[in-house]
This record gives structure tokens, sequence and C-alpha cells, in this order.
């Protein structure tokens, strides 16, 4: 059982209070009661009330200054006001001043229960989304964002560091790195953590969207416009508007986003008048930004725009000893969500997860543990569970049977076009992380692919 309630009664007539303790002590509740201002505001000082329900007529003043006493002193406790004046100016200043209800004099009884207990079920919701709040802002966090390598710990110091200032960030790092996670931790810690966080795929979209997405338009702006709407740099106002995949904006959309980061003003679809906006922008890119100013893909003055503090996310292959904590939290959430017994990764399947090379970084972590999670059926991850992907570089292959028939030069061609095909697959076609993968120059994996007949395509 909860505790019970606790409300405290203020009128100067005693008939009133004694009434009000009998009929709300049957609700369950533990009732105090007060004549006075001055009495009110000592109980009130005695410890906490979940609800104050007063009369606005009290000798030595009135009831909306201890209305306007509660709610300074401790926002969460409810009142309710009681009156027999009943203007519509008090009710208004009433609840302007913060109070849950309001009730005329003389009231009948079940309208007086209803009217508490409404009260009570309004604050404890308040509570509840205080606390989530708190817990939400939490989840985005630091502690979100595990690791600990040095390099890690670099990043850990760097984002605690530049938070709490309103400075441009951008996020470079491969995919699946967490550059949207340490672009929410930025927010989490910063001062405008209570704001939005409005995230926005800017390769996702063509321009016409993205900028109506972005500055929003005015009725009529186009076609379909039939109502007006608030672009993102306008709702994340307040908070943090994270800019995904901004390497990939065309040339129109990056002279518009560089105008607004300019002058921090931003004129929607078909709108004649400039809106201001207070938004801390957080961008993200997998490609450096550097390499497309280079090739003249991307504006400079933009770039020193978004990179005013730059942030690299390592790829998960610069920081293995991260690995086994990683796996162990993805095993711990999936065992969890899925309801399974699956308690560790044996050894043997955590040699290979560490001698992977990971080119899809966490998220490839994250997808291979889920898997291995859903099969598994001992107590422990087993290295067959793991995708042949991940085993192949470290297991000892047995080796085939020799004599009559067997042909070296053919074996070890197969064993080539293999993992020739395992590092296409795994780069999904990107030759220059095809070539890395195994280990050879762009010039040798040319070679290769014609040899194995893989060369005409492009
Ligand atoms: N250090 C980390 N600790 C815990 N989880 C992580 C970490 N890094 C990434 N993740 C998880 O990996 C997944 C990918 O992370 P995120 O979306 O932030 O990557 P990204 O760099 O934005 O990738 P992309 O470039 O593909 O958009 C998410 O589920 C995220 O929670
Ligand atoms: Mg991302």
């Amino acid at each position: 059982m909860t505790e019970a309630k606790r409300i405290l009664i203020v009128d100067d007539e005693h008939s009133m209070c004694e009434m009000l303790a009998i009929l709300l002590k049957k609700e369950g509740l533990e009732v105090g009661t007060a004549g006075s201002r001055a009495e009110a505001a000592e109980r009130l000082r005695r410890g906490p009330v979940d609800l104050v329900l007063t009369d606005v007529q009290l000798p030595d003043g009135d009831g909306l200054e201890i209305l306007r006493h509660v709610k300074s002193a401790s926002p969460e406790t409810a009142v309710v006001v009681m009156t027999a004046y009943g203007t519509t100016e008090m009710a208004v200043a009433a609840r302007k001043l913060g109070a849950e209800a309001y009730i005329l004099k003389p009231f009948d009884v079940d309208e007086l229960r209803i009217v508490v207990r409404d009260a009570l079920a309004n604050r404890r919701l308040r509570e509840e989304v205080v606390r989530l709040k708190r817990e939400v802002g939490q989840a985005y966090g630091l502690d979100r964002v595990i690791g600990v390598s040095q390099v890690m710990e670099s990043l850990f110091e760097m984002v605690r560091a530049i938070a709490p200032t309103s400075s441009t960030v951008l996020v470079t790092g491969e995919s699946g790195t967490g550059k949207e996670l340490v672009a929410r931790a930025i927010h989490g810690l910063s001062g405008r953590a209570e704001g939005p966080f409005v995230g926005i795929n800017c390769g996702a979209l063509p321009d016409t969207l993205l900028e109506s997405e972005l500055f929003g338009h005015v009725k009529g702006a186009f076609t379909d416009a039939r109502q007006g709407k608030k672009g993102l740099f306008e709702v994340a106002s307040g908070g943090t508007l994270f800019l995904d995949e901004v390497g990939e904006t065309s040339p129109p959309m990056q002279v518009k986003l560089l105008r607004a980061l300019q002058e921090r003003r931003i004129r929607p679809v078909g709108g004649t008048e400039e809106i201001e906006v207070d938004v801390r922008v957080i961008s993200a890119t997998n490609t450096p930004l550097e390499s497309l100013v280079e090739q003249k893909r991307f504006r400079e003055d933009l770039f020193y725009r978004l990179q005013v503090i730059p942030i690299r996310t390592p790829p998960l292959r610069e920081r293995r000893e991260d690995i086994p904590l990683l796996a162990q939290h993805f095993l711990e959430r999936f065992a969890r969500e899925m309801g399974k017994r699956v308690a560790k990764i044996s050894e043997d399947a955590m040699r290979q997860l560490q001698s992977y090379d990971w080119p899809g970084n966490v998220r490839e972590l994250e997808n291979v543990i889920e898997r291995a999670v859903a099969f598994e059926t001992t107590e422990a991850v087993m290295p067959e569970r793991l995708p042949e992907s991940v085993r192949l570089p470290g297991r000892a292959e047995p080796l085939p049977a020799i004599g009559d028939g067997f042909s070296l030069d053919a074996y070890l061609l197969s064993v080539e076009a293999r993992l020739l095909g395992e590092a296409l697959d795994r780069s999904r076609g990107d030759r220059g992380v095809a070539a890395r993968l195994l280990g050879v120059s762009p010039r040798s994996l040319r070679y290769l692919l014609q040899k194995h007949g893989a060369g005409a395509k492009n």
C-alpha cells in the first residue's frame, strides 16, 4: 500500500474545517487543519503536503497568498481554492497562480470528493512526467555511450567540455560508430537538455522537401501546401538541431544552410518574413567533409561554419578493447528483451569477436549479438552462433585432403575467390573498403577482380 496522502484544510470557520476533515478522512487521507494564513504557513513548514484545500477569505490575508506561497515553495503540491464569492476574476486568478481547481461554497460533498480526487490524480501525473523527463534526460547522457578505451575516454572528455556551450559541432565517423548517440549525449549534457532534440537525415530527402522540412512553409507556398508548417529550425528552438549526413546536401541547399547558420534567421518557403531561431546545430557525416571540399562537392565556408568543434567517433577496430564490454552490454539487453537465459559470451566466441574488423562498427556488433542471442540455446554464446563473416578470419580451417587429383593452384584460387566475394559483400561494393579488408592495394584488387571475372562491373 502506498502512503496516505496528506491534505491541509485552511478555513477560519471551525465547523467547516471539522466537516471537511471528517469527510476526507473517510477517503483515506491524512488530514490537518489551519484556521489562518499564519497557521497554514506554520504547518507547511513542518513537512510536505500533497494537497491544500483553502478558503479565499481568511482573517489575516487571503487564500490566494497561500496559493502563491505553496506554489513557490513546493510546486508539486496541489491546491484547491474554495470561495463563497464566485467571480470569474477570482477563478482566473486562482488558475493563473497554479490552482488545480476552484470550488464554490456551498458545495455538495460528492462534488468536493471528486474535485479533491482529481487534483491528487493530476498531481501524481505531474510527478510522473517530471520523473520520466529526468529518466529520458539521463538516458541520453554519456552513460549510454559505452567505452573504456583511451580514444573513447578522450571523446568523453571532449563531450563533457563542449556540451555546456552552444557551439556548433561536427561529428565525423564511419557508419555505426555512434555519431547520433554522441550528438544526443551533447544535447543531454547541455543547458538545452530540457528543450527538444530534433534530427533530420539530409541525405534522405529531395531538395524541395528538405527545404520545407528545415525552414517550414507558408500556406499556399506550393500546390500541396494547404496549411503552413513550422520548419525544424523553429521546432528545435531552445534545443538542438541534428543535421545527419550533412555531406550529402546539394550545393543550393548548402547556400541556404549557410545563410541560416550565419544569420540565425530563416525564411519559410513562400514566406516574406524572416524568423529568428535559437538552436544549437550538431551535424554528422560519414565522409570527411574536408575531402568533399577538396572535390568541390562541399562549400568551404559552410564547412568552417559547421566544424567549429570537430569530434571524431573512432571505428571499432581502433578500439578493440571496448568489444567485450559492448558485446556483454548488448547480450544482456537482448537476453532481457527476448526473455532468454543467455548470460555470457564463450571465450572462443569472444576471441572471434575481438579479431574481426567490424566494417559496420558498433551497429554491426549489435546486430551480430542480437542474432546470436536469438538462436542460442545454451547459457553462453557459442562461436557457431556468430555469422560466417565474423568467424572466417580467425578460424583454423581444416586442411583439404591432399593426394591424387589435388591441385594446390586450384585450391588457392578457390580460397582467393571466396575471400574476394566475402570482401565485396561486406564492403557492399565499395572497392576502397574491400581492398582494405583484404590488405591489398586498390591496384591489386583491380587485378584480382579481373582475374576472377568480376572486373567487368563498373
Ligand atoms: N559507444 C557505444 N555504446 C553503446 N552503443 C553504441 C555505441 N556506439 C554506437 N552504439 C549503438 O550502435 C548503433 C549505431 O549508432 P549510431 O546510430 O549513433 O551510429 P551512427 O554513427 O549515427 O551511424 P550511421 O552513420 O550509420 O548513421 C545504435 O544502436 C547505438 O545505440
Ligand atoms: Mg546516424
